[in-house]
């Protein structure tokens, strides 16, 4: 799999110079432009739903009034057929230049049919998979007439409490360049005019996972050189497959607040990486450069914005309020406001919709393309594949599917909704729990026994007690344990990265029955494990699975398939151990494994290591590593080494195993990161086989981000390894010699 070599665009935007865009600029007066320049929530839909601030509601008959008034470029999170199409029907008979809407929404892990949260799919470490649920996404998005997704979020979280982990690929650059390229191809398909194409969006741009202590639209003070090497190489990734819009942060950067900054938007966007799509901001981030303190006033704020290079306004409507009078005045040339007009027509033009208005606004489609048994069973299948098996002393999974009886215990044990996780906005709550999925499992549906024994914050009178009975009575427990939907994602930081007090309480309890333990947890981040959850002999991180999760989970857990997921975000050994990232730099003082002495790089309660590494995933086989070998111990400046490794399958069962190419520069101008990731590859092994894998490797694999965003390779020494996870695997040793 190589990054090196990015798919051409699907759907290449018409030149600078289209005579149809040029002569409809021409005509088009200050407020339409503005009105091209601006999207709303569209809260006058039915099912629009209620994920942002308050904002004033606004009638039907308003919104067709300002559509018809030009001042309207398109409106998000509304969705139906009828009703779009009736939105678009103003826009080409009642406005002056007929310019088609277009229609947003946050789909971002499915829409009736809901997938992984992405950062459960990113455990699946499979980019064929991602594309694959992103282009179901889209056909269904389409069928409800949404054109354009806010999605996918491709920021880089290495802080846990951090609730928007829960959206991205998680903590490492390479898995997030992968993803971010796949999903940009799913969403947008082959060819962007297709109706059941979506535009996509990476978003935050840039660096909305790095806001200081994990809190939510906090601040961000980062390196330069952090900020290339780190942050943005999933969006360089994401438009390099094609995305034609990309979305701004919250944050600051440095102090420069993400939808100002000329910096990132223009200077890397548009001139270093040539970007010829959209820029919008995020919901009213334009308008919150004034609480910020940089902006004076909403008109100082939409001068700024648009001067930065954010073409589009979201929600705040500074922009059809203040972008005339700039103009007139003066404060804002004309010429800027045209290129942003420019931008957001070509990608208008871009979609079809200037051909076709009414694309992905059919009603046969709506009736017929939702829920599709293919598109369930694909959900199934990326639930399957987005489990990780942490943990299974004695081999105490898979379970039989007969003559045991299972205690399933806790708050999420008969759950349908909370399983969707925190971005499903549109799913109709049909999600199949884990108690049906192992009911319609089980030889004797009746062997099982269930209890919700707390809630998922608070204690349930008695809840202990029926627990603990339940558990008396059964052979082995199954302990459904996490965070609710609104424990993660948008506005959902975490002090503390563990499990609520009540579900700890409950755990201790049933443990103390000394039945055998499976614990199954829900959650949108990497969990700080603790007591008795921490101790059981099998543990299954299962994040948010969608609305297949409870027949996916039964499926792993009675062996009818293996678990295969990887964890793409270190599971800490401490709640207070964050940020933690596998890629962490090297210390003057680092700490060994072996080196328990004191003037050392580690926290007092615990050593500078996880509990589970990023990469780590275990499945029912048993697989053996060779060392990793090199076919030379040179690189030439332009040449080319092959890294191979053996893995062998000692084990009785079948294991899909991801082999991680991990490098470590040894000395650098810049002090690299102990780890980096630079490559992955997955082979099935059957029982007693075995695969060589090889990896080939150019400088490219060698190179970080400078401080200027430009590649470096220095001539040196390099340790590579070939491994199970970020902390396994026997190293060899690369030299790049220097260019001659
Ligand atoms: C989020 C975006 C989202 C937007 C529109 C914002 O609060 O940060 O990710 O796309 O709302 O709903």
């Amino acid at each position: 799999m190589s990054l090196f070599s990015p798919r051409v665009m699907p759907a290449e935007p018409a030149g600078d110079d289209d005579p149809f865009i040029e002569s409809l600029i021409a005509r088009m007066t200050l407020e339409e432009k503005a009105g091209q320049l601006s999207i709303f929530f569209d809260n006058a839909r039915e099912d629009a739903p209620d994920i942002n601030p308050a904002q004033a509601a606004k009638s039907l008959a308003e919104v067709r009034a300002e559509i018809a008034a030009g001042r309207v470029g398109g409106l998000f999170n509304g969705i139906g057929v009828a009703s779009g199409r009736a939105l678009q029907k103003v826009a080409l008979e009642e406005s002056r230049l007929k310019i088609p809407l277009v229609f947003a929404a946050d789909v971002i892990h499915g829409l009736r049919t809901v997938f992984p949260v992405p950062l459960g799919e990113a455990a699946a470490f499979d980019p064929d998979l991602a594309e694959r649920t992103a282009r179901a996404a889209a056909l269904e998005a389409t069928a409800v007439g949404v054109q354009w997704t806010f999605a996918p979020m491709v920021d880089v979280a290495r802080d846990q409490r951090w609730g928007r982990v829960v959206e991205g690929a998680g903590e490492d650059p390479y898995l997030g360049r992968v993803l971010a390229a796949a999903r940009v191809r799913g969403f947008q398909g082959q060819d962007l005019r297709d109706p059941d194409t979506l535009l996509a969006t990476v978003k935050h741009f840039a660096a909305y996972g790095a806001v200081s202590g994990g809190m939510e639209y906090n601040s961000v003070d980062l390196s330069e050189a952090t900020l290339h090497d780190v942050h943005l190489p999933p969006f360089k990734a994401g438009l390099d497959a094609g995305a034609l819009s990309l979305m701004t942060a919250f944050n600051d950067i440095n102090g420069i607040p993400a939808t100002a900054h000329r910096g990132l938007l223009t200077d890397v966007l548009r001139k270093q990486w040539r970007f010829r799509g959209l820029v919008v901001s995020d919901f009213a981030s334009d308008a919150e450069l004034v609480s910020h303190g940089h902006a004076a006033d909403e008109k100082d704020a939409a001068r700024l914005s648009i001067l930065a290079g954010c073409d589009v306004s979201m929600a705040s409507g500074i922009y059809n309020r203040y972008l005339p009078e700039l103009v007139r005045e003066g404060a804002v040339p004309m010429a800027v406001v045209d290129e942003s007009v420019r931008r957001v027509l070509r990608v208008k033009k871009a979609l079809g919709l200037f051909d076709n208005p009414y694309r992905s606004l059919d009603p046969e489609k709506e009736r017929t393309q939702l829920r599709l048994p293919v598109t369930v069973a694909l959900a199934r299948e990326a639930a399957r594949r987005s489990v990780v098996l942490l943990k299974n002393e004695g081999g105490l999974l898979p379970l039989p599917k007969g003559g045991r009886r299972i205690a399933l215990i806790g708050p999420f044990a008969s759950d349908r909704v909370h399983l969707m996780g925190p971005w499903a906005l549109w799913n109709e709550q049909r999600g199949v729990s884990l108690e049906q999925g192992l009911r319609e499992a089980l030889d004797d549906a009746q062997a099982l026994e269930v209890v919700a024994g707390c809630g998922i914050e608070a204690p349930l009178e008695g809840g202990i007690a029926a627990a603990v009975t339940a558990a008396a009575r059964a052979d082995v427990v199954i302990l459904s344990l996490g965070e609710g939907d609104e424990m993660s994602g948008e506005s959902a930081a975490r002090a503390d990265i563990g499990l609520p007090a009540p579900q700890l309480a409950l755990a201790e309890a049933v443990a103390a029955t000394g039945k055998p333990l499976v614990v199954v947890l829900q959650h949108g981040r990497a969990l700080a494990l603790t007591g008795a959850v921490r101790a059981a002999p099998a543990l299954l991180a299962a994040w948010y699975l969608g609305n297949e999760s409870g027949h996916a989970l039964a499926d792993l857990i009675f062996g009818d398939h293996a678990p295969s997921g990887r964890l793409p975000v270190s599971f800490p050994q401490h709640a207070g151990q964050q940020p933690f990232h596998y890629n962490h730099r090297s210390t003057g003082r680092p700490q060994t494994q072996a080196d328990a002495s004191r003037f050392k790089s580690r926290y007092r309660e615990v050593t500078h290591a996880p509990l589970y590494p990023f990469g780590h995933g275990l499945g029912y086989g048993d697989i053996a590593y060779g060392a990793t070998e090199l076919d030379a111990s040179t690189l030439a400046w332009d040449g080319t080494a092959t890294a191979q490794v053996t893995v062998t399958n000692r084990g009785a069962r079948a294991m899909r195993e991801v082999a991680q190419l991990y490098i470590h520069q040894r000395v650098a101008s810049l002090v690299r990161p102990v780890r980096e990731l630079r490559g992955f590859q997955a082979v099935e092994l059957k029982p007693g086989e075995s695969a060589t894998l090889r990896f080939v490797l150019t400088r490219q694999h060698l190179a970080y981000a400078g401080a200027d965003g430009r590649p470096v390779a220095e001539p040196g020494l390099f340790d590579l390894w070939i491994a199970p996870s970020a902390a396994g695997g026997t190293p060899a040793v690369l030299r790049l010699l220097a260019a001659v």
